[in-house]
This record gives structure tokens, C-alpha cells and sequence, in this order.
């Protein structure tokens, strides 16, 4: 019997690129990638799967209904895991216009192409829509408690209003149009093929390049971290065994401060890869703070641990020294978008194909 299709939209970003990674290594399925290659798209990191028959490249932009229509139409998937997004908070308070755009009217209308795609299937028990949202849609903790699937959204940065807004659509297509869905909400995701602008491969990047490590205001804000291959597998598990209509809290309580985090990539890099004079330690900066920093994230995952069985293989200590040890492994990944030469790199080696 030939293998099953799933969509995966931003499969070129960072956590889209595991999964895609992921589910074609254990080929079950075959994979069409969807995404526009933003700035944020990086065709460098699926090299390893490039190749793979069971991988096939649409770029396409989310909003675009015609090519979305089509690519539903063409593959017949059996499902589509959604992960394309601004994601970055801090472009965000810059520019919110890109958030609106993708995050909500993006989502929109891929619901809407998903929505007469599944009305045409004679057999609509297969299909599942799968929705990968954020922690951060449910605002900000104090010094105690978690955030749950029954946590009331509060949103307060234009990323996280932009992706509440997008879980509150996909929730209004199963209601009222019956279109089968399945929302995860997980926590900071880190690892390998992270794009350098947020705060661990940043912190990574410019201690390499002895540069500032900045940290926001005294770096007391709270994340709680997950290596990202757990979260891929979260999410292919979401669309294997999530109940439709559910939502999937994904995190792997590994609470540290901002500054705990950068301490503790210093150290890492001070034993791997040592200065001549001086720690890495010495390179931190303070710098003004984020406007409407969240304070805290924190996730209660028992949900999708007790009711789907996930479990993550990596705590923090483990993840982040696996970390580190890959942007020292895979320099030239980095020089490249520090040079803007993956962008070239897509041109030359994809539409060459
Ligand atoms: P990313 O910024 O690394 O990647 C986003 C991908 O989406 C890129 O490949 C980009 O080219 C693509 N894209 C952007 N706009 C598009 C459009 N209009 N059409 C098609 N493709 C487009 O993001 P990420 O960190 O991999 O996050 C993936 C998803 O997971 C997002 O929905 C994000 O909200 C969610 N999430 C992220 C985290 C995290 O810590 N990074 C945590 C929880 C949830
Ligand atoms: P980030 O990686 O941007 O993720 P998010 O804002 O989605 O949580 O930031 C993680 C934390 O690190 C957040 O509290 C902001 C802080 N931060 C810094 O202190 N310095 C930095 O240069 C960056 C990018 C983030």
C-alpha cells in the first residue's frame, strides 16, 4: 500500500524542519513541505532529506489560496500540521503587521482550503488539521503556578495576540464547521538549526564571535525550555493520537531564569571551547528591558503525557550541552545566515531542481 500524505506548512523553520526531519526518517509518510522561505525558511536545514522521494517542496506563501487549494486537491492528504508563523517577539513590537498577516489571516485561509478539501473526501475519518501554537498565548505567570489546556488566554504581544487569535479560529472550525482539528501549545522550544536571533543560539552565536551576550532587564524573566525534537515528536503524535477538538499542552518543566540559561551556556563553552583570557562569563551585558516582557512561562504536561503517553527524552541539562556541541559541529550553517548566503544557497541548489 503506498504511504500516506502529510502537509506540513514552515517546514523550512526551525521546529517545522525536525518535524519534517522526523517523519521522513521514519517514513510512514510522505511530506509536502509548504512555506514561503521567509527570512525565517532555511532549505539548508532538510539537507539530509532533500533527496528523499517520500520529500516534496512547495514554496508557497499560507495566505495564498489558489496554490493552497491546489496543493490539497493534487497531494489528497490525510492531514496537515501547521506550523508556519511569524514567531519572533521581539520583531513583533517592531512590526506587527507580519504577525496579523501570517499568524491570523494566513491561518484563516488555510482553514478555509482545508474546510472544502475535507467536504470532497468520501472518507472523512482520516483527515486531522493540526494547529502548533505557543504557551504564550495564555499571558504571563507569577512566581507560582503552570498553564494548562483550561488556563483562560491572555495574550499580550503582538506575536502571542497573533497566535491566540489563530487558536481561537481553528477552535471556531471545529464547532462550527466540524472540520476535525487538534491544537498543541508548547513551551520555548531550543536545539539544533535555531535561527540566531533568539535567545539561546543568539547567546551562543556572539560568545563564539566575542561579542555582547545581551540580557533584558536583570534576566529574572522565566522559560521553560524544550529541546525541539521532543516537541516534533509531540506534534506527530498530536495528529496520530489527539482526540479531535483537544488541545495539547507540550513542556518538559525546565523552569530557568534568562540568566541561568546564558550562565550555563557560558560554562559549557568555557569547557568545550575555552578562551585564550578570560570565561565567556564576561561577555554578558545588560540592556533595556523588552516593552510588556512576560515574566514567567511554565507547563503542566500531564495531559498529553497521561492521555497520549508523550514523554521527553531531554532535560535541560542534556539539551542544552547537545546544543551548544551542534553550533560548534555546524559552523558554516550558522556563517551562512550570518551572510545571508542561504538565501543563495536556496536559489542555487533548489530551483535549480
Ligand atoms: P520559525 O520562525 O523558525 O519558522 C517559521 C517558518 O514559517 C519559516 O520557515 C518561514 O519561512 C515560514 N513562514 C512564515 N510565514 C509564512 C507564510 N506566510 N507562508 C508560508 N510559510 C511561512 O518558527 P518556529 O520557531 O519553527 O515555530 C514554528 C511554529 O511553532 C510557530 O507556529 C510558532 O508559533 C510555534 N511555536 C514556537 C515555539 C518556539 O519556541 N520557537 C514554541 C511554541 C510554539
Ligand atoms: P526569545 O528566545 O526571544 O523567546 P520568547 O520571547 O518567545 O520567550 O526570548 C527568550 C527570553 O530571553 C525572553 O525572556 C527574552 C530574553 N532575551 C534576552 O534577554 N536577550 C535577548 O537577546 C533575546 C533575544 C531574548
Amino acid at each position: 500500500m503506498s504511504k500516506k500524505t502529510l502537509l506540513v506548512t514552515g517546514g523550512a523553520g526551525f521546529i517545522g524542519s525536525a518535524v519534517v526531519r522526523q517523519l521522513i526518517k521514519a517514513s510512514d509518510y510522505n511530506v509536502v513541505n509548504i512555506d514561503k522561505l521567509t527570512y525565517a525558511g532555511n532549505l539548508e536545514s532538510l539537507k539530509e532529506i532533500a533527496d528523499n522521494p517520500s520529500y516534496k517542496f512547495e514554496q508557497v506563501d499560507i495566505c495564498d489560496k489558489e496554490n493552497i487549494s491546489r496543493i490539497f486537491n493534487e497531494y489528497q492528504p490525510v492531514g496537515i500540521l501547521h506550523l508556519a508563523a511569524e514567531s519572533h517577539v521581539d520583531r513583533s513590537i517592531v512590526g506587527p503587521g507580519e504577525f496579523i498577516q501570517t499568524n491570523i489571516i494566513g491561518t484563516y485561509n488555510l482553514l478555509e482550503c482545508a474546510r472544502e478539501y475535507f467536504n470532497t473526501l468520501t472518507d472523512k475519518s482520516q483527515f486531522k488539521f493540526v494547529h502548533i501554537s505557543t504557551d504564550e498565548v495564555f499571558g504571563s505567570l507569577g512566581d507560582t503556578g503552570y498553564f494548562s489546556e483550561t488556563t483562560s488566554y491572555d495574550p499580550r504581544s503582538p506575536y502571542s495576540s497573533s497566535k491566540a487569535s489563530s487558536d481561537l479560529l481553528v477552535r471556531a472550525w471545529y464547532h462550527t464547521y466540524n472540520l476535525p482539528i487538534v491544537i498543541t501549545n508548547c513551551t520555548n522550544n531550543y536545539g539544533p538549526y535555531h535561527f540566531p536571533e533568539k535567545l539561546i543560539p543568539l547567546v551562543i552565536n556572539n560568545a563564539l564571535a566575542g561579542k555582547n551576550l545581551p540580557i533584558y532587564g536583570k534576566g529574572d524573566n522565566i522559560r521553560d525550555w524544550l529541546y525541539v525534537e521532543d516537541h516534533a515528536k509531540g506534534i506527530i503524535l498530536a495528529f496520530e493520537k489527539g482526540v479531535l477538538g483537544e488541545s495539547y499542552c507540550i513542556g518538559g518543566h525546565n523552569e530557568r531564569t534568562n540568566l541561568e540559561v546564558v550562565q550555563t551556556i557560558c560554562r559549557i563553552l568555557d569547557e568545550l571551547q575555552p578562551k585564550a583570557v578570560g570565561s565567556y562569563l564576561d561577555q554578558i551585558t545588560y540592556v533595556t528591558d523588552r516593552a510588556g516582557h512576560d515574566f514567567r512561562y511554565a507547563m503542566d504536561p500531564t495531559k498529553i503525557q497521561t492521555e497520549l503517553g508523550w514523554q521527553p527524552e531531554e532535560n535541560f541539562d542534556t539539551g542544552i550541552k547537545k546544543t551548544v556541541q551542534w553550533y560548534l559541529d555546524n559552523q558554516e550553517w550558522v556563517q551562512h545566515i550570518m551572510s545571508g548566503e542561504y538565501q543563495n544557497w536556496i536559489q542555487q541548489n533548489y530551483t535549480a531542481r
